[in-house]
């Protein structure tokens, strides 16, 4: 096998944020340099707590968190507790977590291990991009040690937070911008994609009946889907974050088209709105690569086996 694919995980978690964790810590393509948080799905206190729990259980309090933006660019917080519950990760019973994020922001733990890698860094944002536009912003340097950035945010043609706009990036609109325009390659994957790739109960099941990482994960889903059930009528939940994770270390199981993507900032009625210039209708060179299609059995059968592979904390 080539050397993995040395990648940092910025994250929210969130359910599907934690079983994207779980998907990079299974999978011997990818070296995961490190996770870092950032607020979105809960406050940055509880994505933090909950990114070392979800480490612990799997006996992996070596991968260091770094603890991010606490709230977005330019606007007030809004978090997805209509999604994830309170805690961010309502559903199986975990513990506080024993283990403390490092004493680094994540913007500047992010800048040290991407200079400090012999091999080009893919960053994998599954939140709001706040950090990673403060990254680029503050760190610039770093943006030639980085490969590629593997965006879950966005959609071409739907929201799920309002009916224009996705959540990680209606949360900081003016980050997702910033991202986009950094000239840093990026991959957008978007809710037309991940709403194709449900798990679902087959999985789930299969998943409940394989140990203990598999039902902690089934267990999310039974939280999660409740969601997807009320306002999509979907029989199973996406794991939106966990495609984006696949993508990387699977290349192609996403189809993407080359182009120019922008982020309404404006108005009110769109905020955070994705603007796919999919018919190329703008003339604006491309500066994304949109998901626009998944092998969704692949993904999922990928997903079961790498959390079944998982052993929990002796
Ligand atoms: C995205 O928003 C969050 O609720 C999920 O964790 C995912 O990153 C989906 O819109
Ligand atoms: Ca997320």
């Amino acid at each position: 096998m080539s050397e993995p694919i040395p990648i940092l995980l910025d994250c929210d978690p969130g359910h599907d944020d934690a079983i994207a964790l779980l998907l990079a810590l299974a999978s011997p393509e990818l070296e995961l340099l490190g996770v870092t948080t950032v607020a979105g799905n809960q406050t940055l206190e509880k994505t933090t707590a909950n990114a070392l729990r979800v480490l612990e259980l799997v006996g992996r309090p070596d991968v260091p968190v770094a603890a991010g933006a606490d709230r977005p660019l330019a606007r007030e917080l809004v978090v997805g507790a209509y999604v994830h519950g309170e805690s961010g990760l309502e559903g199986p019973a975990l513990p506080a977590p024993a283990s403390r994020p490092v004493a680094q922001h994540a913007v500047d733990f992010l800048a040290e291990r991407i200079l400090t890698s012999a091999r080009p860094v893919t960053l994998v944002p599954v939140g709001p991009l706040t950090n990673v536009a403060l990254l680029l912003a503050r760190h610039r340097e770093a943006a030639a040690n980085v490969e590629r950035i593997v965006i879950m945010g966005g959609a071409i043609a739907e929201g799920n937070v309002t009916p224009a706009a996705e959540f990680n990036v209606y949360v900081d609109p003016e980050a997702a911008w910033r991202v986009f325009r950094s000239g840093v390659p990026v991959t957008m994957i978007g809710l037309d994609v991940t709403h194709k790739a449900l798990m679902m109960p087959a999985h789930v099941e299969r998943l409940r009946a394989s140990g203990a990482v598999g039902r902690f994960v089934a267990e999310l889903h039974d939280y999660f889907v409740r969601f997807h059930r009320e306002t999509y009528g979907f029989e199973g939940a996406p794991i939106h974050d966990a495609v984006a994770v696949a993508q990387v270390l699977r290349p192609g199981l996403v189809e993407t088209v080359h182009r120019h993507v922008d982020v309404d900032r404006e108005s009110e009625l769109c905020r955070g709105r994705t603007v796919v210039d999919l018919w190329r209708r703008t003339g604006k060179e491309p500066n994304a690569d949109v998901g626009t299609d998944i092998d969704a059995p692949a993904f999922l059968e990928l997903l079961c086996e790498r959390i079944e592979s998982l052993e929990p904390a002796k």
